[in-house]
């Protein structure tokens, strides 16, 4: 891999609003993060994946950015984001920003001036028809469009919410019938790309060290093959390579193959689209419960191929735990469960993501109004529960004044003080398998993969040059049977169980050193 660091990293992600309040205002901020990085450090985490942290009227949580070069008021400024990023790298660790590429706020001043009737040098910034009349269906990477209300006479396309009017990067197939259409070539889709790449300069010579950018893939429209979109990213790619060849990328895209030809380092496993992966952790019947009634060989079948069609690319696939968009994994699984799924999770290809408090099992906090346009995804994201003071060491704030509600019902026995102190918590099986991957090359990042058998048990192979590895999970609650010979050194095993022949506990992982 070009970026060395990625071949053994572990990440964190932080949800900013919700990790650690150092004002007593309710909600997180950028000196909280600085005064947990200890914490993540010594879980085994070195690199960092902070949500939006950029000026914003926080209608989708920050994902509708008004001004890409100025930190969020309420977490601080610039020169705390500094701050941040000299602290990490002074613990060896790493600190990539989320990059909303594809929409801006309705609020953000190039979309104010974009409205304007008058032409200026953001009339093209985003994508609009020619007169409000028009606002055509079915446009792939459309989501909609943003009508009246402008004195500028046309319809601005929508990337996600109506709040998120899509920037221009162009159409890649153009319809003869829409003449406002642009060329990915033509001057405001240029000038998109500019800004688009002054604001990572930006970033990265304050420090940072790459970006997971927001729906990654669907940032040119009508872009049926992806092509146009993967072309754009190879441009910013090569350009990273040659200014700033550490830098790495993280897309949120969700077909492997086309996100690494592009030119990210890593693509993400999404929770949505054809992958399946809700199947292992989120299902009424997931694979990893002790019921033993899930299938995990959809999602082998679309990853197998995935890890096909990137071979040999610069480039791996990134399986998270969880993320502020899904379900927290808590909700499906037992304590138990979790353990043996982090398993799986520390001994899979790719770079690992743990999402803040998955670590230690925080729960979906259920019936939450919506916060901050969260809707479904806002009981995932409740602040972390760090001790047994009030707010659970989260905030000095009255608990009626919290950002987002807390698990008030169990925040005093799930948290981290609670489980650091206690070897049998999921903190220290986490601790422990985090551990184990980065002084074992055959775990980490790159090596080979071998699925061997894909019901219950789940065995696969990891190998590099230096060594072999047996994965051997049963999560299930019976005794089952393995083919493989699980003979070598016992390197980890779930609970301390013993492993005689080729019976599997209940419940039982083991990795196993061959050679
Ligand atoms: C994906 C982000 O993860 C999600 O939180 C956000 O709402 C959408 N993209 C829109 O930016």
């Amino acid at each position: 891999m070009t970026a060395e660091w990625l071949k053994n990293a572990v990440f964190y992600e932080i949800y900013p609003q919700s990790f650690c309040d150092s004002n007593a205002d309710g909600i997180g901020d950028i000196p909280g993060i600085i005064s947990k990085l200890d914490y993540i450090r010594e879980l085994g985490c070195d690199s960092i994946w902070m949500n939006p942290c950029f000026d914003s009227p926080f209608v989708d949580a920050g994902y509708d950015v008004r001004d890409y070069y100025k930190a969020a008021e309420r977490y601080g400024t610039n020169e705390d984001l500094k701050r941040l990023f000299a602290a990490a790298h002074e613990k060896g660790m790493h600190v990539i920003l989320d990059l909303v590429a594809g929409h801006t706020s309705s609020e953000c001043e190039w979309f104010r001036k974009s409205c304007l009737p008058e032409k200026n040098e953001y009339t093209d910034r985003y994508i609009w028809t020619d007169t409000v009349w028009v606002a055509p269906q079915n446009i792939g990477n459309i989501r909609g469009w943003l009508r009246g209300g402008y004195d500028r006479d046309g319809s601005a396309a929508v990337n996600f919410f109506t709040a998120q009017p899509a920037l221009n990067y162009g159409f890649a197939v153009k319809d003869e019938g829409c003449p406002w259409e642009q060329d990915m070539h033509d001057p405001g889709p240029m000038s998109t790309r500019a800004e688009l790449k002054k604001i990572m300069k930006f970033w990265l010579d304050m420090g940072c060290d790459g970006f997971r950018v927001d729906m990654a893939g669907s940032l040119v429209k009508n872009d049926p093959d992806g092509k146009g979109t993967i072309a754009l990213w190879q441009d910013f790619r090569r350009w990273l390579d040659e200014e700033y060849p550490e830098a790495v990328l993280v897309s949120e895209w969700g077909e492997a193959d086309k996100a690494l030809t592009a030119g990210f380092h890593m693509d993400f496993v999404l929770h949505f689209g054809p992958s399946h992966y809700p199947e292992l952790f989120r299902t009424a019947h997931p694979y990893f419960s002790a019921k033993a009634e899930g299938d995990i060989r959809p999602f082998f079948d679309v990853y197998l191929n995935n890890l096909k069609k990137t071979e040999g690319m610069d480039g791996v696939i990134s399986i998270p735990s969880g993320n502020h968009d899904m379900d927290r994994m808590a909700r499906t699984l037992t304590p138990s469960e979790m353990k043996i799924a982090f398993a799986f999770l520390m001994s899979m290809p790719g770079v690992p993501f743990v999402y803040y408090g998955d670590e230690l099992g925080m729960r979906e906090v259920e019936g939450l109004s919506s916060v901050e346009g969260g809707y479904y995804r806002t009981g995932a994201r409740s602040p972390m529960q760090w001790d047994c003071t009030s707010n659970a060491g989260f905030s000095a704030a009255s608990p009626d004044c919290l950002y987002i509600p807390q698990d008030r019902e169990m925040m005093h026995v799930i948290n981290a003080e609670a489980e650091m102190a206690d070897p049998a918590s999921l903190y220290h099986t986490v601790k422990e398998l985090i551990a184990l991957r980065k002084v074992h090359p055959a775990l980490q990042s790159t090596a080979g993969f071998r699925l061997i058998e894909d019901t219950y048990p789940l065995v696969y192979e990891r190998s590099c040059e230096e060594e072999t590895i047996l994965v051997v999970i049963n999560v299930s609650d019976e005794e089952k049977q393995t083919a493989q010979d699980t003979s070598g050194s016992l390197l980890w095993s779930f609970d301390h169980k013993a492993l005689t022949g080729n019976t599997l506990p209940p419940q039982s992982a083991f990795i196993i050193r061959k050679g």
